[in-house]
C-alpha cells in the first residue's frame, strides 16, 4: 500500500461513528442527505426511456466520509485505472490481457468496439436464422456451460423470458448428471438444439455434459447430433476440432472474461429466448451505465459511491458478508450471479503487484428474494450479532397482471425492511428489542425490462471494479479455482495417493487409488 493510500485509510479510521438516526438528524438534514445519496441513472429515450434510483441514504456514508473516500480513490489511482479499462489496456496483468467487456456494449477502444459489433452481427444472423427455421423446428435450447458461461445466461433468460419465450431454454451447468437428465426430460430431442458455451472449450464439466447431450440426441433419433450444436467460445479452433461446423461457432475475444461474458456470444441463449432486439436493449442499458461510470467523477459516480460503502463496511466496520435481496421473483438468480462476479473477482489476498493486501477484500455475497427471505433469514439481519449491509432491488412497475395488491405488498415490504433495519425498536423486552442502525441500500428500477437488467449488471461490474481499484487488486484473474481442478485431475487419473483423510473418502466411495 502506498503512503498516500495508507494516510487516507488512517484518516478514514479516525472518523467518529454516528448512528443512521443521528446522520438523518433534523428534517432539513434528512432531506439533504437523501438528495446527496439517492440519485438516478437513466437511459434510452421516448418509449424506451428507463432508469433506476440508487439510494445509498440508509448507509453510514456522510459528506466527510465521502470526501475521504474520494481522496482514497484518487490516491489509489482510480481514474487512471478506469481510463486504462476503457482504453483496452492490459490491466489484467497476471494474465497479460485487457478486460474488454464494455466494448461488447459499444463503449471502449474503437477497434475492439468494431470487432464486437462484427461478432454481434454474425451472432444476430445465426439467432434470426434459428428463429426462421434454418435448423428446422426449434422449440428447445439446452445451453451447456458453467460459471461465467452459465450464470449470466441463466439469470437473463429467467428474468426476461417469463412472459414470452420464443424458444424454451434450459441452462445446464453441473457435472451432476441429474441436472442434464432434468433438461432431457423437459425437451423433445427432435426440436432441440444445444449451445456449448465455454471460453476455453476445455472445461471438464461442460465438455462432458456436451458429449452426453450429443449421445442423447443420437440415441433419440437425431441423425446429425453435432449439426444441432452451436459453440460459444473464445477458442473457436477447439470447437471446430470438437466437430462443430465453423458456421455455427460464435467466437468472442480473449479479452472478455468468463464472468463478464454475458454481452458476447455467451448471450446467445438470451437472444434465442427473447429475440435479438431485446438482447440489444440489454446491451444498451449496460452501455448507459458504462458511460456514466466512465464520465462521472467522485461520488456522483454511482458504482464508485456504492464501492465507498462496500469499503467502509468491509474494512472499517469488519463486515464479512453483504446480502442482496431482490424484491422481484424475476431476479431470483441475481444473488448467484453476483456471487461469482464479486467473489471470483475480488476474493484475493494479494494486490496486483503480488504483495499481501493490507485488509479484508471481497465480503461474502449472499442473498435471496423478498418477501420469501423475510420469513427465513431476516431474523438474523434484524437481531443477530453480525452487522450485514443489505442491498434491496425492486421495480416500480409490476411484473405480473394480477390484483395490484400483490405488487403493492411486495414493494411496501421491501421499503419496510430497510426502514426497520435502520430505526429498530426498543421493544418491551430484550427478546423484542431491535437495535436498529443496520445499513441498507435500495436500487429501485422504473421497470425490469431488458435494458434495466443490462444496467443493473453493468452497475455491479463497475462497482466490483471500483472496489478492486481501491484495494489495489486485479479483479480479472481467478487462479484460486485452479488447485482444486488439478487435484480432481490427479484423482481422476488414478494411481495417486493424497492425504489420509482424502484417501479414506476415495476408498469409501469405491474410487480406485491405483
Ligand atoms: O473455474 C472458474 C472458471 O474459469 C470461471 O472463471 C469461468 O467462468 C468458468 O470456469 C467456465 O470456464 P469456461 O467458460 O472456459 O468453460
Amino acid at each position: 500500500m502506498s503512503d498516500a493510500v495508507a494516510a487516507c485509510w488512517a484518516k478514514l479510521e479516525s472518523h467518529g461513528r454516528k448512528t443512521l438516526i443521528e446522520l438523518f438528524g433534523t428534517d432539513d438534514q434528512a432531506g439533504e442527505r437523501v438528495r446527496m445519496l439517492s440519485n438516478r441513472i437513466e437511459w434510452g429515450d421516448g418509449d424506451m426511456r428507463g432508469g433506476m434510483l440508487c439510494d445509498w441514504s440508509k448507509t453510514h456514508l456522510d459528506r466527510e466520509l465521502v470526501a475521504d473516500f474520494e481522496a482514497l480513490a484518487d490516491a489509489a489511482g482510480f481514474s487512471a485505472k478506469r481510463a486504462a479499462l476503457f482504453a483496452g489496456e492490459k490491466i489484467n496483468t497476471t494474465e497479460g490481457r485487457a478486460a474488454e467487456h464494455t466494448a461488447q456494449r459499444g463503449v471502449g477502444k474503437e477497434s475492439s468496439v468494431e470487432e464486437a459489433a462484427a461478432l454481434h452481427r454474425r451472432m444476430q444472423m445465426l439467432v434470426e436464422a434459428v428463429h426462421e427455421g434454418a435448423l428446422g423446428q426449434v422449440n428447445h435450447l439446452i445451453h451447456i456451460g458453467i460459471g461465467g458461461s452459465a450464470l449470466g445466461p441463466a439469470l437473463a433468460v429467467d428474468a426476461l423470458s417469463r412472459d414470452l419465450a420464443l424458444v424454451d431454454v434450459h441452462v445446464v451447468s453441473n457435472i451432476d448428471g441429474v441436472a442434464l437428465e432434468a433438461a432431457f426430460k423437459a425437451c423433445d430431442p427432435a426440436t432441440t438444439i444445444v449451445a456449448v458455451a465455454s471460453k476455453t472449450f476445455t472445461t471438464i464439466e461442460t465438455m462432458t455434459n456436451a458429449a452426453s447431450a450429443l449421445k442423447w440426441l443420437a440415441e433419440n433419433g437425431v441423425s446429425d447430433p453435432v449439426g444441432r450444436v452451436v459453440a460459444l467460445t473464445a477458442n473457436p479452433e477447439a470447437a471446430v476440432a470438437w466437430g462443430v461446423d465453423e458456421t455455427r461457432v460464435l467466437p468472442f475475444p480473449e479479452t472478455v472474461g468468463g464472468r463478464y461474458s454475458l454481452w458476447s456470444s455467451i448471450g446467445f441463449p438470451v437472444a434465442i429466448a427473447v429475440g435479438w432486439d431485446e438482447f440489444a436493449q440489454m446491451l444498451m442499458g449496460a452501455a448507459a451505465v458504462d458511460r456514466h461510470f466512465r464520465d462521472t467523477d467522485g461520488a456522483e459516480n454511482l458504482p464508485l459511491r456504492a464501492a465507498f460503502a462496500d469499503q467502509y463496511y468491509t474494512r472499517l466496520r469488519g463486515c464479512q458478508t453483504r446480502a442482496v435481496f431482490a424484491y422481484d421473483e424475476r431476479l431470483g438468480l441475481f444473488p448467484d450471479y453476483l456471487q461469482q462476479l464479486e467473489m471470483e473477482s475480488n476474493g484475493k489476498r494479494v494486490t496486483a503487484d503480488g504483495v499481501a493486501v493490507s485488509g479484508p477484500t471481497a465480503p461474502i455475497t449472499w442473498g435471496g428474494v423478498g418477501t420469501d427471505a423475510q420469513h427465513a433469514v431476516f431474523q438474523l439481519l434484524h437481531q443477530g450479532t453480525h452487522l450485514i449491509p443489505v442491498d434491496f432491488i425492486a421495480s416500480i412497475a409490476p411484473g405480473d397482471d394480477l390484483d395490484p395488491a400483490h405488487h403493492r405488498i411486495l414493494l411496501t415490504n421491501c421499503f419496510a425492511q430497510g426502514a426497520a433495519l435502520m430505526v429498530g425498536d426498543p421493544g418491551d423486552s430484550p427478546a423484542r428489542n431491535f437495535p436498529g442502525d443496520r445499513p441498507s441500500a435500495t436500487i429501485l428500477c422504473d421497470d425490469l425490462d431488458a435494458a434495466t437488467l443490462g444496467a443493473l449488471i453493468a452497475f455491479h461490474e463497475h462497482r466490483t471494479f471500483a472496489n478492486a481499484a481501491m484495494m489495489g487488486i486485479n479483479p480479472f484473474d481467478q487462479f484460486g479455482v485452479e488447485l482444486g481442478k488439478q487435484m480432481a485431475k490427479r484423482i481422476e487419473a488414478g494411481g495417486n495417493t493424497f492425504d489420509a483423510s482424502t484417501d479414506a473418502l476415495l476408498a469409501a466411495a469405491g474410487l480406485s487409488l491405483v
